[in-house]
């Protein structure tokens, strides 16, 4: 997994048991992991464990047994030498199976906008600009409109939101270069559609620039 460097989380799940350390009978908690209230998405079918702030582990010890439903927070950093995350809560509370099952219901909420959202981004198309290419408007610089558009959705990064065809006459011929903007997923294009005569490489940015 990979995460920020001070990657917050809050989870809910069942303490299993508390894991010696040097300094402490209660240095760490292994935690059966069901749902995440807070952070990012993490695999909840194993367990974890993690380490407790030394100054809740007294206070843990004496109120949370094994098989308790807990809510735990706290942040993870990825360590220096593994990479791998490591734990440590600053908080630690028992909660009831009713906490429990209400943040399962938000999480899977969660995870379906999600899904929905990166569905309807996957669907939508990009907007396309028409430049015609045809000799009139060859003759008065199409190909630098076009090689101009290419290079302005290159800087923005945008090849995935605009594309660049050539096209034949657009019935414009006195006023080329001849450019139509075809918006993203236009379901009414006779009106949206704009035509732009006399495009200049200058021009042609901004055009670009206007759709993005
Ligand atoms: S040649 Fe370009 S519009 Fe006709």
């Amino acid at each position: 997994m990979v995460a920020s460097k001070k990657n917050r989380f809050s989870w809910v799940g069942q303490f299993l048991a508390f894991v010696p350390g040097k300094k402490s009978l209660y240095q760490s908690a292994i935690v059966q992991v069901v749902a995440v209230e807070e952070g990012a998405p993490i695999d909840t079918i194993q367990s974890y464990q993690i380490k407790l702030d030394k100054d809740i582990r007294e206070a843990a010890s004496h109120s949370i047994e094994a098989k308790d439903w807990i809510k735990i927070a706290g942040k993870g950093k990825p360590d220096k030498k593994t990479g791998k995350i490591e734990w440590k809560a600053s908080t630690i509370k028992k909660v009831s199976l009713r906490k429990v099952a209400k943040v399962k219901e938000e999480a899977k909420t969660r995870s379906h906008s999600v899904q929905s959202k990166s569905l309807s981004t996957a669907k939508a198309k990009p907007t396309r600009i028409l430049v015609c290419q045809k000799s009139s408007c060859r003759k008065k610089g199409s190909q630098k409109v076009s090689d101009a558009m290419e290079k302005a959705i290159a800087n923005a990064e945008a090849s995935d939101q605009v594309i660049v065809k050539s096209t034949g006459c657009l019935k414009c011929c006195k006023t080329g270069p001849t450019v139509v903007v075809l918006p993203a997923n236009d379901k009414n294009k006779k009106t949206s559609k704009e035509r732009h005569r006399k495009v200049t490489p200058k021009a042609a940015k901004k055009i670009v620039a206007s759709v993005l």
